[in-house]
């Protein structure tokens, strides 16, 4: 992608930061996209766990905008443009489109599932990425993201993982 970097005394090379600033926004992308996914859950979700469900994806929904905020930043720091629009993410998003017509707890936590797995194994090989990339920030951003990711998975897919 070709982009404009911005001038900065930071002492990362253009190059890196060049690739690091492409792979945030790939997953800048991820995570506007999950942030959508996580409220379209949080008001769909019908059943009788449907308190418990429609306030943890409401959490969720909290969490990952916060992990978007961090994204588009370090990109920014990095001296690069956030692109963080819902038009930007729906053309670039790598997440499966979420199910519209879906009602049960059931169906949205195996829906919630899979969205986070599918954007947590991109942001784990985002960090193998970075760590390549000699980017030891970026790299402890994206460990951060998706240890979160994990135990938010986790959450989820406890609802699933027993009859009662
Ligand atoms: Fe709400």
């Amino acid at each position: 992608m070709s982009q404009t970097l911005h001038p900065t005394k930071i002492d990362i090379a253009d190059n890196t930061r060049a690739a690091m600033i492409d792979l945030l926004n790939a997953r800048l992308a991820d995570a506007v996209d999950l942030a959508t996914q996580m409220k379209q859950a949080h008001w769909n979700v019908k059943g009788p766990s449907f308190i418990a469900l429609h306030e943890l994806f409401d959490g969720i929904h909290a969490a990952v905008q916060g992990h978007v905020d961090n994204l588009a930043e370090r990109i920014t720091a990095l001296g690069g443009t956030a692109r963080g629009t819902a038009a930007v993410a729906a053309a670039g998003s790598t997440l499966p489109a979420y199910p519209l017509e879906i009602h049960s707890g059931a169906e949205h936590v195996d829906a919630v599932s899979g969205a986070l797995a599918a954007f947590g194994a991109g942001v784990r090989a985002a960090i193998a990425e970075a760590g390549e990339a000699g980017d030891a920030d970026t790299e402890d951003l994206f460990v951060e993201v998706s240890r979160d990711i994990d135990k938010n998975l986790w959450l989820v897919e406890a609802h699933a993982q027993a009859e009662s």
